[in-house]
Parts: structure tokens; C-alpha cells; sequence
């Protein structure tokens, strides 16, 4: 689903980001591939898909 319209970001982009970048926070992201650069509408959900996955990578790690 894209997350980031004004600059076609998927949440499976945002996941990827996290996962290869280490990235941890949306402004990361915003420089990693403009999102959240525009009309910043997107920015909190953004922020949450980067929490929870980082959720589930910190309990994948300890498992
Ligand atoms: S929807 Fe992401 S900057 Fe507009």
C-alpha cells in the first residue's frame, strides 16, 4: 500500500529501509527517498510502520 503518495512509497519500501538502511526515523527515510519531503501528511504513519517494525526486528533477535 503506498504510505507516501506524493513520492510513491510503499510500506514495503519503508520496510526495506529499516531492514537494509537501519533507517529509524522518518526524517531518515525523508533522505533516504524524499518521503515526507512534500505535503507531509504521511509523516506519522511513516513513523509508525518504522516503530513497529523495528518492534519486530528487536523480538525476531531475541527470539
Ligand atoms: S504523502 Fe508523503 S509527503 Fe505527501
Amino acid at each position: 500500500m503506498y504510505v507516501c503518495v506524493c513520492h510513491a512509497v510503499t510500506d514495503r519500501d519503508i520496510h526495506e529501509a529499516v531492514d537494509a538502511q537501519g533507517v529509524a526515523h522518518v526524517d531518515e527515510l525523508e533522505e533516504l527517498c524524499g518521503a515526507g519531503s512534500c505535503c507531509g501528511s504521511c509523516r506519522d504513519v511513516a513513523q509508525e510502520l518504522i516503530d513497529a517494525r523495528l518492534v519486530q526486528a528487536r523480538a525476531y533477535a531475541a527470539a
